[in-house]
């Protein structure tokens, strides 16, 4: 199937357990880091609605950031190679970034975000994503905040799309 034949099917998770889980993240993310102030890195586009949610989720001072990025390949099998299309609007140097990725899928975009970040000397770097999807891991990246765990089915909705689309979907589905 191209992705351009894609159609949203079954309800993985619905607008509501996804409210949820976002708001436990946020609390756990408030008291991880309590007293001190993130940047929220929102990873575009996929991160997008997530990040939106997560960061009303948490009660700190922070500031967000968007670093936009392309993996080159197909739109259903990531290449691992990276490219950035927006980057920061300001450094990062000294601070607690929280990188906000929509889904780690063989993990190599996340190697290669953890990598660039990690170069530009913040004070740290913790990585939060709203999918796993475990059964296609090529390189294993420490996921300190996690969503859910998805089984090795490509997913829409909630910001995430195929060949660009669906992604104002409220609930996460199955592509068919
Ligand atoms: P990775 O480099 O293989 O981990 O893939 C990361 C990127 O591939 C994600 O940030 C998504 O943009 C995209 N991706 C992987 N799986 C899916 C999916 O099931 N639905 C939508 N996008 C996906
Ligand atoms: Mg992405």
């Amino acid at each position: 199937m191209s992705p351009a034949d894609a159609a949203p099917g079954k309800v993985l998770f619905s607008a509501e357990q996804i409210g949820e889980r976002v708001k436990e993240l946020g609390r756990e993310i408030t008291r991880d880091y309590r007293g001190r102030s993130l940047v929220l890195l929102s990873v575009l586009k996929g991160s997008f609605v997530f990040a939106a949610d997560l960061g009303r989720a948490i009660d700190l001072p922070l500031r967000v950031e968007f670093l936009g990025v392309q993996s080159y390949g197909d739109a259903t099998q990531s290449s691992g190679v990276v490219r950035i299309t927006l980057d920061l609007s300001r450094p990062i140097a000294g601070e607690d970034v929280l990188i906000v990725e929509d889904i780690v899928d063989t993990g190599l975009t996340c190697r290669y975000l953890l990598e660039q970040i990690g170069s530009r000397s913040p004070r740290s770097v913790k990585l939060c994503a709203l999918l796993h999807k475990a059964a296609r891991t090529i390189v294993p990246v420490p996921i300190d905040y996690l969503g859910f765990s998805v089984p090795d089915v490509f997913v829409v909705g909630y910001g995430l799309d195929a060949a660009q689309k669906f992604r104002n979907l409220p609930d996460l589905r199955v592509v068919e």
